[in-house]
């Protein structure tokens, strides 16, 4: 059997942590039959994710803050595969501090990491599509707090916002070429960026999720995986400038 994303070359950024949405979405699509790069600051980390992947996963050092690296790390796969058909922008820092203390700096390095990054890689990914003319899918992993307004998650809620409506608005440049342009938003997953919220005892989180969250429970990187694998397919050939919440109803309320 074919899979769903048979012969594809896939790019995922910040699929470098244990347990993280990228890794996992980096799985899927590699489960599914394309070519996936795990791209990550942490290079070490890329690898290691890649290699537990196993197939046709190849990890890469790429910090998506960088001009240069967008560049490099394009060069790198079209010398390597001639194409790239999805783009997975999904590295991403959670800077939550309350407003007094979100100094400059903070918020500059919090759109940095989010937004500016993703940018760069919808500009280099769309110049690399247009010229294989085989179209494209990019996906950009946002956020609730890019919908709505969550205590503390001012900048960061900016940030995820800010690749929303880019994404929306550079579907509309890239639809006539068949790249499409979409977003996911995240709820409250269970990786290594939500740790930190845990509370120590379990019950109290239990009670702390479940007033949050209608199915009163947190996701798995999986479950945003298989929004993506589905957003990156081409059974999603008539969808772009679309958001997509995955969020256990959170959002619904
Ligand atoms: N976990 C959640 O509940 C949740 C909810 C909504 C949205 N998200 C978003 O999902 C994405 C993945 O988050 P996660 O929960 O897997 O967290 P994570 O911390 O496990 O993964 C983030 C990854 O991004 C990498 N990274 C950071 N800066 C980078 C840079 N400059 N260049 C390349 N890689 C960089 C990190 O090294 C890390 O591997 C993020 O964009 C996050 O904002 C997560």
């Amino acid at each position: 059997m074919t899979g769903r994303v048979e012969g594809k070359v896939a790019l995922v950024t910040g699929a470098g942590s244990v347990g993280g949405i990228g890794q996992a979405i980096a799985r899927r699509l590699s489960e599914e039959g394309a070519t996936v790069y795990l791209g990550d600051v942490d290079a070490a980390g890329a690898d290691a994710r890649a290699t537990e992947i196993g197939g046709n996963a190849i990890g890469l050092a790429h910090d998506a803050t960088s001009e240069a690296g967008w560049a490099d790390v394009l060069c790198r796969i079209v010398a390597d595969r001639g194409r790239l058909d999805i783009l997975v922008n999904n590295a991403g820092v959670a800077i939550l501090y309350p407003i007094e203390e979100m100094t400059l700096e903070r918020f500059s390095r919090q759109i940095d990491v989010n937004m500016t990054s993703a940018f760069l890689g919808m500009r280099a990914a769309v110049a690399t599509m247009r010229e294989a003319g085989n179209g494209g899918s990019i996906v950009n992993i946002s956020s609730v707090g890019g919908i709505v307004g969550l205590a503390r998650t001012h900048a960061y809620g900016a940030s995820k916002a800010g690749v929303r409506v880019f994404g929306k608005a550079l579907a509309m440049e890239t639809a006539r070429d068949g790249i499409r342009v979409n977003s996911v938003h995240p709820g409250m997953i269970e990786t290594g960026m939500t740790a930190p919220l845990a509370a120590p005892d379990p019950e109290e989180q239990r009670q702390r999720i479940a007033a949050m969250v209608p199915m009163a429970r947190m996701g798995k990187p999986e479950e945003i995986a298989n929004c993506v694998l589905f957003l990156a397919s081409d059974e999603a050939s008539y969808i772009t400038g679309a958001e997509f919440v995955v969020d256990g109803g959170m959002t619904a309320q």
